[in-house]
């Protein structure tokens, strides 16, 4: 069974001042594809903690795959994606140009999305935006390629 785990970045919500609603649609998706969620953390968007999270998840925990959501816009505090980059050792670019393709047929602010996507030893990292929607968009149309991805990782 794939083990996930869901990494929130947000300030708000990592103070309690917002429910985190991303995280539990992630939760919710992942749960109903038949996959675990074994790890679960909401971080404020700062990138040593962002980094230190990816690498214990992928390291030490050994979670298969890390899906992020948060800090990837233009916010002066949107960092998540250099955070990743910082961190992966094989950039995977098709997920994320995938995720910004298709839901630019929705809004046109897809584009604004830097989302980035990894490998880091065993482990795919993923940054979704920070919206539940935009959670919901992206998963729907990244999810049905990852099994055979995360097979090759193996
Ligand atoms: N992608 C999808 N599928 N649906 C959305 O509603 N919102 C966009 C974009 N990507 C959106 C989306 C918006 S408005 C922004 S600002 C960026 O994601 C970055 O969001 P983030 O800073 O919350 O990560």
């Amino acid at each position: 069974m794939i083990k996930v785990g869901i990494v929130t970045v947000s300030d708000k919500a990592s103070r309690g001042e917002r429910v985190d609603e991303s995280g539990q649609v992630i939760r919710e998706i992942i749960t109903g594809m038949g996959a675990q969620v074994t790890h679960y953390i909401i971080v404020p968007d700062e990138v040593e903690q962002i980094k230190e999270t990816l690498i214990k998840f992928s390291d030490l925990k050994g979670v298969d795959l890390i899906l992020t959501t948060g800090g990837t816009g233009f916010a002066p505090r949107d960092w998540t994606p250099e955070a990743t980059l910082d961190v992966v050792e094989r950039i995977v670019p098709g997920i994320p140009e995938v995720m910004r393709a298709v839901s630019l047929t929705k809004t046109n602010r897809a584009m604004l999305s830097r989302a980035a996507a990894g490998i880091r030893g065993k482990t795919l990292i993923i940054n979704l935006p920070g919206s539940a929607r935009a959670v919901r968009e992206c998963l729907e149309v990244i999810l049905p390629a990852l099994p055979h991805g995360m097979e090759m990782l193996k």
